[in-house]
């Protein structure tokens, strides 16, 4: 049978690349974004269907999740991945900026991955979630994203507090680790980077390249292929875990 996988903030970057394996790989796919135009453009390019979804809204999430198990039919993927970042000193950080980071990267996973596990668990699904963390969810040697870097450690300590408790459901939970992705996300960041450094982006992204003992940037596919990893029977006995795929820019 085939199964159903669920996105969020796949009209862009990592989410797209993964809307694009999962489907490759035989899943039907639904594309979720709070931008609706690029959910629409993924999901045509993949086959799949589109929803708008805004990950800080729990009763959203909820809705996006009933739709979906009436439409389709089931839910056994769901990929926690919507994500956003601000580059600037901690000294700088507002509250209301440190609450919009916290709104989207960690609430927004807990309440959309919420809303699945609720979902798998009253349907019978022994589903699997994936959360898309970072690099800087596991150290803070990351400049300029103080705010980034802990609502990204929450996320690992979420995912290894669901997979323990939804492993009685037969539900696995993992989360991704990227490095440094070109994304919009990363086209942000350089220009940030490059004005807070006082030096051209060109460079800024060579400083990258050279943190990262592979010597080149990831691509968003190198993200999503993992992501199929771990979706796959190939991981059916790997829950709780944080995969870091970033080049060896950092090894723990
Ligand atoms: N690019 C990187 O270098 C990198 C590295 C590590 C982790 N990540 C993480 O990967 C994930 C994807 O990042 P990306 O680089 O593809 O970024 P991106 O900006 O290219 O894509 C993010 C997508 O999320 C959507 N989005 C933003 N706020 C949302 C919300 N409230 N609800 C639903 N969707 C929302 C955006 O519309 C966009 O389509 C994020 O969680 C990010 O933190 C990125």
């Amino acid at each position: 049978m085939t199964s159903i996988a669920v996105i969020t903030g796949a009209g862009s970057g990592i989410g797209a690349a993964i809307a694009r394996e999962l489907a490759n790989r035989g899943m039907r796919v639904v594309v979720t974004d709070v931008d609706p135009i690029a959910a629409a453009r993924v999901a045509e390019e993949v086959g799949g269907s589109s929803m708008t979804l805004d990950v800080t809204d729990p009763e959203a999430c909820a809705a996006v999740v009933d739709a979906v198990v009436d439409h389709e039919g089931g839910l056994d993927v769901w990929v926690s991945n919507a994500g956003i970042s601000k580059m600037q000193r901690f000294l700088d950080v507002s509250p209301s900026d440190l609450r919009r980071t916290f709104e989207v990267n960690t609430y927004g996973v807990f309440f959309a991955s919420q809303a699945a596990a609720r979902a798998m668990v009253s349907h019978g699904i022994r589903g699997v979630i994936v959360n898309t963390a970072s690099m800087a969810a596991k150290q803070g040697r990351i400049p300029f994203l103080s705010d980034y870097v802990a609502s990204k450690f929450a996320v690992l300590g979420l995912t290894q507090a669901m997979a323990f408790e939804l492993a009685a459901h037969g539900i696995r939970v993992n989360s991704v680790c990227p490095g440094y992705v070109t994304t919009a996300m990363q086209d942000r960041e350089l220009a940030w980077e490059a004005g807070l450094r006082g030096i051209e982006p060109e460079a800024v992204r060579q400083l990258w390249i050279d943190d990262t003992p592979l010597r080149r940037l990831e691509s968003p596919e190198d993200v999503a292929r993992v992501v199929a990893f771990l979706v796959s029977e190939d991981a059916a006995f790997v829950t709780g875990e944080s995969i870091a795929v970033n080049g060896g820019a950092f090894m723990d």
